[in-house]
């Protein structure tokens, strides 16, 4: 494998540390509602699913109870940890793989992929994005189909504040940071969180792909038919919409010609 730089999302501490944020409980009761409409998008031509950056496998958990057979892949421990967690609890089986994405591969083996809650944009060399939709591309089935879920360019452009801040739940108050760099391509962002009087910083960057950049790379790694939402109910993709929903197919298996 090869040896790379360690970049933000490398440390477990970041996903441990911010988790009670990023994964509320509500979170979690949204997701079966989500999968429902992500199957409505996406149709898959069967049920062995993959579930790239599946975190604390909300998504991979939820498939599961749909019946299909889930390969969960995630580079953090700690997350898979707790994937492994409620998945018992739930008592559904999924297969947990602790991978970085840039290297998982499993050739013509999923008919659905998933990149839910922004898994996508992180590297810091932009080719590296490209590895992993190759990647994907691999290890989909003939006509499997991809679904990504990131926040689109157009609208950050739209509602990009310097600082924002909320109280949470727990009484911490949560300020984030945000500037875009690198000629509009990508965002820097800071969470601080302040609990009891002390403040804890942390820092995180990625690339921000608009509607039509997402769609073309899905293209030049040879996904077909793409279409672009702006949420996963269906709605349309532009500034206002709230998510940048890109769904691909992998073309299908060429029919086969009958010889005489
Ligand atoms: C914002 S979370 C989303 C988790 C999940 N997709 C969901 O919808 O709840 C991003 C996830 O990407 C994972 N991740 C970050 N960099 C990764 C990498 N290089 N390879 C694999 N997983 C990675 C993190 O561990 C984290 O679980």
């Amino acid at each position: 494998m090869a040896t790379r730089k360690r970049e933000w999302f490398d440390k477990d501490a970041f996903w441990r540390e911010l988790y009670p944020f990023m994964f509320p409980e509500t979170r979690f009761t949204d997701t079966p509602e989500q999968i429902k409409k992500v199957l409505s998008l996406t149709h898959p031509t069967g049920k062995v699913a993959l579930d790239l950056c599946c975190g604390p496998g909300r998504c991979s958990i939820a498939l599961a109870q749909k019946g299909f057979t889930v390969t969960g892949v995630d580079k953090t421990r700690f997350l898979l940890k707790k994937a492994r967690g409620k998945a018992r609890s739930a008592r559904v089986k999924v297969e947990w793989v602790e991978a970085d994405m840039r290297d998982f591969i499993r050739p013509n083996s999923f008919n659905l992929a998933l990149s839910m809650f922004t898994s996508f944009g992180y590297f810091d060399e932009k080719t590296q994005d490209m590895d992993v939709l190759r990647n994907v591309f691999a290890s989909l089935r003939p006509s499997g189909v991809f679904l990504i879920d990131v926040m689109g360019k157009e609208r950050v452009a739209k509602i990009l504040q310097p600082t924002t801040s909320d109280v949470q739940p727990d009484g911490s108050m949560l300020v984030q940071r945000h500037e875009v760099f690198d000629n509009w391509t990508r965002i820097r962002n800071e969470w601080i969180l302040i609990r009891k009087g002390k403040a804890k910083s942390f820092k995180f960057h990625h690339t921000l792909y608009s509607g039509q950049e997402l769609k073309d790379r899905l293209e030049q790694v040879g996904f077909v038919d793409v279409k672009l939402y702006g949420t996963l109910a269906g709605e349309e993709y532009g500034q206002d919409a709230r998510r940048l929903i890109a769904v691909a197919r992998k073309p299908g298996a060429p029919k086969k010609t009958k010889h005489r």
